[in-house]
C-alpha cells in the first residue's frame, strides 16, 4: 500500500467542513421547528388543555405556579432542562419518570405537538422576562 501524503492533507479539511455543515443543519432545524411551533397559538391552548387535565394535579404547568406535588418538578424548569426533542420522544414511547407516583402517559402526535408548542412558550416567556 501507497501512502500519498496529498490524500492525507484533502481529507481533513472535507471532513471538518462537513462536521461543521451538518452542525449548522442542526441549528437551523432546531430553531425552524421552535419557531414554527412557537408561532401557534392554537397548539399552545391546546397543549395547555392536556398538560392542565393530565399533569397539573402534580406538576406546576405555568410560569410562576408551585407544583401540588412537592417532588414534581414545574414545567418551567422541565423544558429549561431537557431538549425538547427528548421529551417529544418520551411523550410519544411513555414517560417513566421512576417516581411510583406519576402515571405513564403516552400521547398521539398532535397531541404532542401541541404539548410541545406549550412548553416551549414556557422557554419563550422566560427568556424575555
Ligand atoms: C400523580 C402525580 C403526577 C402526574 C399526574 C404527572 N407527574 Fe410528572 N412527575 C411526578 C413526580 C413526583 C416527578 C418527579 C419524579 C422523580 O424525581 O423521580 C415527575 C417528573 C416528571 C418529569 C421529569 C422526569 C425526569 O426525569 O426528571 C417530566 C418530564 C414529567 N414528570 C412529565 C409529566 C407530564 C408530561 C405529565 C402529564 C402528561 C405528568 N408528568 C404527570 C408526578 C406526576
Amino acid at each position: 500500500m501507497r501512502l500519498d501524503p496529498n490524500e492525507g492533507k484533502m481529507k481533513f479539511p472535507l471532513c471538518a467542513s462537513l462536521r461543521r455543515l451538518s452542525q449548522a443543519s442542526y441549528v437551523v432545524t432546531f430553531w425552524f421547528v421552535g419557531s414554527a411551533v412557537a408561532a401557534d397559538s392554537d397548539a399552545i391552548a391546546k397543549g395547555r388543555a392536556i398538560l392542565a387535565q393530565n399533569c397539573a394535579r402534580c406538576h406546576a404547568i405555568g410560569m410562576t405556579d408551585i407544583s401540588p406535588h412537592p417532588q414534581a418538578p414545574p414545567f418551567r424548569s422541565v423544558v429549561l432542562r431537557y431538549p425538547v426533542e427528548d421529551l417529544a420522544e418520551s411523550l410519544a414511547e411513555g414517560i417513566v419518570s421512576g417516581h411510583p407516583d406519576m402515571p405513564v402517559f403516552t400521547f398521539e402526535p398532535d397531541q404532542i405537538d401541541a404539548i410541545l408548542a406549550y412548553l416551549n412558550s414556557l422557554k419563550g416567556a422566560k427568556e424575555s422576562k
